[in-house]
């Protein structure tokens, strides 16, 4: 049976609208305008295309929106005095500093200058300490979204396998602490670990997000699994014609569409969700501001 295809881009839809609502409800019961700040540093291109959508989906919810846009070769001391400004302004209930930075910042100490309950990304190390000990945090947006559609789909995921493959502290150490705070039973897996296909192929639920293109082929995946694909990998696609790209993810989709359950597709999957969730925390943040 063909996989039931997990429409990200319409989950993400509603999650903005619900926090349009909010939103709105904030402004005219308490006279509270919610605003997020977005840092970037330097011009790489894709984390352009980023910000700009960042800012466009807060104005559209009807948040204030300030872009702050620094030259690559800004001082750590000037951009700690920014987050410092930032951190004390009190239209400001959300600060997102951009990542990766230029090479000459250091990117633990600027993420950890920010004010933990400003911090949208959930990436202080505060709110990673709150995470991993079931406390309430700030939860980064990429592996929230993947929880949220994870959850509409199955209801309760207490009990299921679940397999995280990478490790990273954006989305694959989160990712596991979520599923595991819903009583799964989680194993994350890297680039050394010993017989992936088997580890991947026992499991209920797969999360990929290592950034490799289509490197898990759909004969990993278990009959009905849930699979749910954080990669975007730009490609050659000569068949399109020459110079041109396609976007795929981290598991190869039409093989395991063949033998998963439901799926999440590239692109719109995880990716609107991201954002979209980086809404809902900001929302978040206000309120416990004002509370
Ligand atoms: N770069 C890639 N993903 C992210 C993200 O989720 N947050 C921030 N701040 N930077 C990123």
């Amino acid at each position: 049976m063909a996989a039931e295809i997990i429409d990200g881009k319409a989950f993400a839809a509603k999650v903005r609208g619900q926090v349009t609502e909010h939103v709105t409800r904030l402004k005219e019961e308490h006279g509270i305008t919610p605003g997020l700040a977005v840092v970037l540093v330097g011009e790489d291109p894709a984390s352009q295309v980023y910000v700009r959508s960042k800012g466009k989906q807060t104005v559209e919810v009807g948040m204030n929106s300030y872009e702050h846009k620094l030259d690559a070769d800004t001082s750590e001391a000037d951009l700690l005095a920014l987050i410092d400004q930032l951190n004390k302004d009190s239209e400001v209930h959300g600060i997102l500093v951009q990542l990766p930075l230029p090479k000459h910042l250091d990117e633990d100490l600027v993420i950890n200058s920010i004010a933990p309950e400003k911090d949208v990304d959930g990436f202080h190390i505060s709110n990673v300490g709150l995470l991993g000990t079931g406390q309430k945090s700030m939860v980064p947006c990429t592996p929230l979204g993947c929880l949220m559609m994870l959850r509409d789909y199955h209801g309760s995921l207490s009990g299921l396998d679940a397999v995280v493959i990478g490790r990273s502290n954006i989305v694959g150490k989160p990712m596991a602490q979520l599923l595991l705070g819903d009583s799964c039973t989680v194993t994350i897996a890297h680039s050394r670990t010993k017989d992936l296909p088997e580890v991947v192929r026992r499991a209920d639920i797969v999360v990929a997000a290592v950034g490799r293109p289509e490197m898990v082929p759909g004969d990993w995946i278990k009959e009905g699994a849930t699979v749910i694909d954080v990669g975007i990998n730009r490609i050659d696609a000569p068949e399109k014609g020459e110079g041109k790209t396609r976007l795929v993810g981290d598991v190869h989709y039409e093989s395991a569409a063949a033998r998963a359950g439901a799926i999440t597709p590239v692109p719109g999957g995880v990716g609107p969700m991201t954002i979209a969730c980086l809404l809902a925390n900001t929302v978040t943040a206000c309120c416990r501001a004002n509370n």
